[in-house]
């Protein structure tokens, strides 16, 4: 049963620097369900996927903002997946799964957009379940994990690979994409015993190291004893400058995130252990998914084949309920998720 109202969660105001995500930044209002305009569909949202960029959308913007921030007032903006339920455009049928920026609320007005949102904007031909997974491994993580590791890793068959944030979305994938490209060793930090132990015995990594409790370096170079030939850092800080401190010759850093120091207003110093890179010839890349639209059909091709046969472990953590957004962002930043974050809005139809 549709809800009758569109719930939304509204920017309240932007947080203070330093300041973490909460319910407060927020206010939570409902409105009447839009309807659609000639060209346009309603589409009803099934799930959302908090990301850690979402906190870059609630800050002005500077004149170097990578992030487009969201206007006071304005609905959240966040990717989601949900079912057209009313349509005035003839290629987006009532009943069709769509991928989009659906934003915090229940229904949403949507149109096509060109072919370089493809990552973030599309109509599902044969939808896989559940749902959530076009947010999760077929999604934005699945394809970060994928381009990161054969673009800027440049993972090669026999490497030994270590992965930071390895039980967020990013990483629990790259961590299972690396072992189906080759991978010889793959190995994963995690924030917690519970989450190494899951990397180890559900998503198949050779070992995981709980960089909160173990020492970091001494761990690392058990686990490599001739370096790392591929670091997949999702974290940056110290745990990058100590990855870099036991690089192996033409090692490959692939920076995908700092969520360590993303938001962090002292971090002003890098990583010392740079100077690894000239003595053993290794490189260090920083890579953007969204470069890759036009070799998205190649990711996704693989993926999907793989998930379809049962190789690759769908890592969502569920959530239950719009309501539970604020809490679910924050929660990102504080190791609250196993898998990538899913708030459940309203369940999966029947397909
Ligand atoms: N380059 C791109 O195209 C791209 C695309 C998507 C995401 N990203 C970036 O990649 C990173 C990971 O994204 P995601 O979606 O996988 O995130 P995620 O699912 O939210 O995972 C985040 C995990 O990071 C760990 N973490 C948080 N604070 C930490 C800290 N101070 N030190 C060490 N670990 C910390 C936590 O796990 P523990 O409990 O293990 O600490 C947390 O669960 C983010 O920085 C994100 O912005 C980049």
């Amino acid at each position: 049963m549709a809800a009758a109202h569109n719930r939304q969660w509204r920017v309240a105001r932007y947080p203070q620097p330093g300041e973490a995500v909460s319910e407060e930044l927020f206010n939570w209002t409902t409105a009447a369900v839009p309807q659609p305009a000639a060209n346009e569909f309603l589409v009803r949202t099934l799930c959302l996927a908090p990301g850690p960029a979402q906190r870059g959308y609630l800050q002005d913007a500077g004149s170097e903002a990578f992030l487009q921030p969201v206007a006071i007032g304005d609905v959240m903006r966040g990717r989601g997946v949900g079912q057209i339920i009313a349509s005035r455009h003839p290629d987006y049928p009532e009943g069709g799964i769509f991928v989009g920026s659906l934003g915090w609320q229940d229904y949403s007005i949507q149109q096509p957009r060109g072919k370089e949102f493809v990552f973030s904007t599309r109509l599902i031909e044969q939808p896989l379940l559940p749902l959530s997974s076009e947010l999760t491994l077929l999604g934005q993580a699945g394809a970060t994990a994928w381009f990161g590791l054969h673009d800027a890793a440049g993972l090669q068959a026999g490497d030994h690979v270590l992965i930071s944030a390895a039980a967020g979305g990013v990483g629990s994938s790259a961590g299972q994409i690396a072992r189906l490209m080759g991978a010889a060793k793959v190995v994963g930090l995690a924030g917690t015993a519970e989450k190494c132990a899951w990397l180890v015995n559900t998503l198949g990594f050779d070992a995981a190291i709980n960089y909160r409790r173990d020492d970091l370096a001494a761990r690392v170079t058990e686990l490599f004893p001739h370096g790392i030939d591929v670091f997949f850092d999702n974290v940056g800080g110290e745990i990058l400058n100590t990855a870099l401190g036991h690089l192996a010759m033409r090692a490959r850093v692939a920076i995908c995130g700092f969520i360590a120091t993303d938001y962090d207003p002292d971090a002003a110093c890098g990583p010392i252990n740079y100077r690894n890179l000239v003595s053993r010839r290794a490189r260090m890349q920083g890579f953007v998914f969204f470069d890759y639209w036009e070799r998205y059909a190649e990711a996704q091709s693989e993926l999907r084949g793989w998930y379809r046969d049962g190789l690759l472990h769908n890592t969502e953590h569920v959530i239950d309920g719009l309501e539970a957004m604020p809490t679910a962002l924050a929660g990102l930043f504080t190791g609250g998720n196993r898998g990538v974050a899913v708030c459940r809005v309203a369940p999966d139809p029947e397909l």
